[in-house]
């Protein structure tokens, strides 16, 4: 309870802070927020009211606590092949469970009309008119009790091949169908899948990617062939430099770029590094996570309104340049100059890397990131690419290095 109302007291001074009043006690510009709690309504979802211990009030107003794919299972309901999907055989985000739930019901007649084709085909029982659900659920039993178990593919996805960057790009097919579906690897050293079809590359290497249906044991599949980048690459307009996902003044994303959340990875790390500060005393939270374009667009116009746009652009990300986009990056308790220092921020940049975490813009380094010190921002990376930034630093006596010094990269708008 005393955590809560700490966490509750922070919020709220974030928020006053944040509203441009004197009441917190500091005035911007000084203050670098770059949260904004307009974005936690559409864009943050949330576990249970007791999941992570907060009140259902502060919650609303402050977390990203739930992973895209934790927030987009798929019912049992037909979601149906998406012509854009078809067109680009390679998704490389998940989908948000309302970007689902809007296939699912703007497509659900066609879907239910492309069930009753696919049943038919196995049975001669169904007539023409079998568009009913009564129908289709009468020869959808017939169909479970007289098939053997399928040889070939037969349940249709959006696509059926993918090549995927390890480590870091996931791609969700969609299944043309309803299909009571289990998802299943053939190498989890490669890709992973969960058991809504958000597949995770592991490892160099080929391998497939299933989705059965438990009854009648058809099956679809998806050839998964996962790369190791090297240098800079750019697929569908996203920056990777060997392999990891970059947002900068240089490098921006596309506008439609929305992962619908933290990245699983990020989201588990994250709780995992929350976990291991309780345990030496310290309170962690998700101060501000994933951020889409149009929610950064508004808060980077008004700091630009606020303090003009040379002093915004020192500690306010353009849109399409925030790696808040990413769904990677996290602002942990208070995202403003009055963390730095605190008992937390020390522990938190002690501790970040062991979690796959950088303080993304160090102190002193403003001319090489682009932005003042943010002692809150963390980027996740991933626990191996951390330790070699980590160890890079310590290598040359740069022990504050940034991504775009490990690298070699700029950030600067153009
Ligand atoms: N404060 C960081 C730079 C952002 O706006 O993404
Ligand atoms: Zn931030």
């Amino acid at each position: 309870m005393k955590m809560k109302t700490k966490r509750m007291l922070a919020v709220i001074t974030a928020l006053c802070c944040m509203a441009g009043t004197v009441s917190c006690g500091r005035t911007l510009p000084n203050s670098n927020d770059d949260s904004d709690s307009s974005d936690n309504s559409n864009e943050f979802s949330v576990a249970g009211d007791e999941a992570d211990g907060i009140e259902t009030s502060e919650k609303e107003e402050q977390l990203t606590l739930v992973p895209r794919t934790t927030a987009a299972p798929k019912s049992a309901e037909t979601v149906a092949t998406d012509t854009a999907e078809t067109s680009n055989p390679v998704s490389l985000v998940t989908r948000s469970k309302e970007e689902i739930d809007k296939i699912k019901n703007n497509k659900k007649t066609t879907a239910a009309a492309k069930t009753s084709k696919t049943t038919k085909a196995k049975t001669t029982a169904a007539s023409t008119s079998s568009a009913s659900s009564t129908t289709t659920t009468t020869t959808t039993k017939e169909s479970a009790e007289t098939t053997t178990t399928p040889q070939t593919p037969t349940i249709q996805l959006s696509y059926t091949s993918a090549e995927i960057v390890a480590g870091q790009t996931k791609a969700y097919a969609i299944v043309s169908g309803t299909y009571d579906e289990e998802w299943s690897t053939s190498d989890a050293n490669v890709a992973t899948v969960d058991q809504y079809g958000n597949i995770t590359a592991v490892g160099e290497g080929s391998c497939k990617i299933r989705v059965t249906d438990k009854n009648t044991k058809e099956f679809g599949e998806i050839a998964v062939t996962v790369k190791k980048m090297q240098g800079i690459q750019q697929i569908d307009g996203i920056t990777y430099v060997d392999g990891v996902l970059i947002a900068n003044k240089t490098y921006a994303l596309p506008r439609s770029y929305n992962p619908g959340g933290l990245t699983p990875e990020t989201y588990n790390a994250f709780q995992s590094l929350v976990q291991a500060a309780a345990n030496d005393g310290y309170s962690l939270w998700n101060a501000s996570g994933f951020r889409s374009y149009e929610t950064q667009e508004q808060i980077y116009n008004n700091y630009v309104y606020t303090h003009g746009q040379a002093t915004a652009d020192t500690f306010s990300a353009r849109p399409g340049h925030s790696e808040h986009q990413t769904g990677m990056a996290i602002d942990v308790n208070n995202p403003s100059d009055s963390f730095n220092g605190t008992p937390e921020a020390i522990w938190l940049k002690e501790h970040c890397v062991d979690y796959g975490f950088i303080i993304r813009y160090p102190e002193g380094k403003q001319d090489i990131t682009g932005y003042k010190y943010e002692s809150w921002h963390i980027r996740y990376v991933g626990v191996e690419m951390a330790k070699k930034i980590r160890d890079k630093g310590i290598e040359i006596g740069n022990y504050n290095i940034t991504l775009e010094e490990y690298f070699g990269i700029n950030s600067k708008y153009n």
